[in-house]
C-alpha cells in the first residue's frame, strides 16, 4: 500500500483505460498525482475520483507538457515520476493514410514522448532523481498488423528514446523506461476493434484472456518504485505470453 507514498506523479493520459488503470494503481499505493489529458470532462472526473490535481493537456504540443509540469512542482514542490501513456491508433492501411494522418499519430505518441521527457528533465535534474516511463506496445518493437504502419512506427521510435534518453539521463540519477503492453481490454479498443479482432486476439494469447489496465498498471508501479532503482533504459512486456509462440497452433501437444 504504500510503495509510492509521498512520491509525485504526473501521469499523462490518464482519462480512461490503462493510462487511469495506472493512476488508480499509483494512488492505492500513495501517490500525490497529477492527471493530464487532452478529454478534460473524462480527465476531471478520474482526477476527481482519485483525490488528483487534473489539467487538460495536448501531450503533442511542448507548452502544454511544460505546464503539467509546472502544475505537479507547483502544487506538490516535486517530480519524482513522469507517465506518458497518451496514445492515439487509428485502425488504417497504409494505402489509405494520408501525410497528415501520419503526422498527427508521430505528433501524440512520438513527439508526445520526447516533449513529456524534455519537460520532466528540468526539474529531475535539479533534483538529480526522476523516473521517466512510457507505455510503448508489442506493435512495432515486436510484431504488427495491417492497420497499424504509423502506429508500429511510433511504438518502435519510443523504445529507441527509451534507450538514448536512459544513456543521456543516467548521470542525472534519472531512470528512463518503458512498458509493452499486448492487447489489453479497454473501452477504446471494444469500441473501435469489435468481436471479430477481440476472439482474434484472445485466440493468439497463451495465457488465455486479453490483460486488463491492471495488468499493465502493475508493471508501471514495478518500474516506478524503488524496487526499480538498477532498471533503466529498458521495457517490460506484458502481454499474457502473445509474444512467445513458434506457430499459429500453438496448443498443439507431442503426441
Ligand atoms: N489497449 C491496448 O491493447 C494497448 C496495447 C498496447 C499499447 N497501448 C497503448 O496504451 C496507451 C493507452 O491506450 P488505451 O487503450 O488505454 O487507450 P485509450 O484511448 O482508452 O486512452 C488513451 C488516453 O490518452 C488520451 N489522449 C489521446 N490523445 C492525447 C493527447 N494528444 N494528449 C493527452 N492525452 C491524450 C485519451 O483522451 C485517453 O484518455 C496508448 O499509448 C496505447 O498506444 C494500448
Amino acid at each position: 500500500m504504500d510503495r509510492l507514498r509521498g512520491k509525485v506523479a504526473l501521469i499523462i493520459g490518464a482519462a480512461r483505460g490503462i493510462g487511469k488503470g495506472i493512476a488508480q494503481r499509483f494512488a492505492e499505493e500513495g501517490a500525490l498525482l497529477v492527471l493530464g489529458d487532452v478529454e478534460a470532462e473524462a480527465g476531471q472526473g478520474t482526477a476527481d475520483e482519485l483525490g488528483a490535481t487534473f489539467r487538460r493537456t495536448d501531450i503533442s504540443a511542448m507548452t502544454d507538457a511544460e505546464a503539467a509540469v509546472a502544475l505537479a512542482i507547483e502544487r506538490h514542490g516535486r517530480l519524482d515520476v513522469i507517465v506518458q501513456n497518451a496514445g492515439i491508433y487509428p485502425w488504417q492501411l497504409i494505402e489509405n493514410t494520408s501525410p497528415d494522418d501520419w503526422d498527427r499519430v508521430m505528433a501524440v505518441n512520438l513527439r508526445g514522448s520526447f516533449n513529456a521527457a524534455r519537460a520532466a528533465l528540468g526539474p529531475m535534474k535539479a533534483q538529480r532523481s526522476g523516473r521517466m516511463l512510457f507505455t510503448s506496445s508489442i506493435t512495432g518493437p515486436h510484431v504488427s498488423s495491417p492497420g497499424h504502419g504509423h502506429y508500429s512506427a511510433t511504438k518502435a521510435g519510443i523504445n529507441g528514446f527509451i534507450r538514448s534518453a536512459a544513456l543521456e539521463f543516467a548521470g542525472y540519477g534519472i531512470t528512463v523506461n518503458g512498458v509493452e503492453p499486448g492487447n489489453i481490454l479497454t473501452e477504446a479498443i471494444e469500441l473501435r476493434r469489435g468481436p471479430a479482432f477481440m476472439k482474434s486476439m484472445e485466440d493468439a494469447i497463451p495465457l488465455g484472456r486479453l490483460g486488463t489496465p491492471r495488468d499493465v498498471a502493475n508493471a508501471f508501479l514495478f518500474l516506478a518504485s524503488d524496487d526499480a532503482s538498477y532498471v533503466t533504459g529498458t521495457t517490460i512486456v506484458v502481454d499474457g505470453g502473445q509474444l512467445l509462440p513458434e506457430g499459429k497452433d500453438f496448443r498443439l501437444l507431442p503426441p
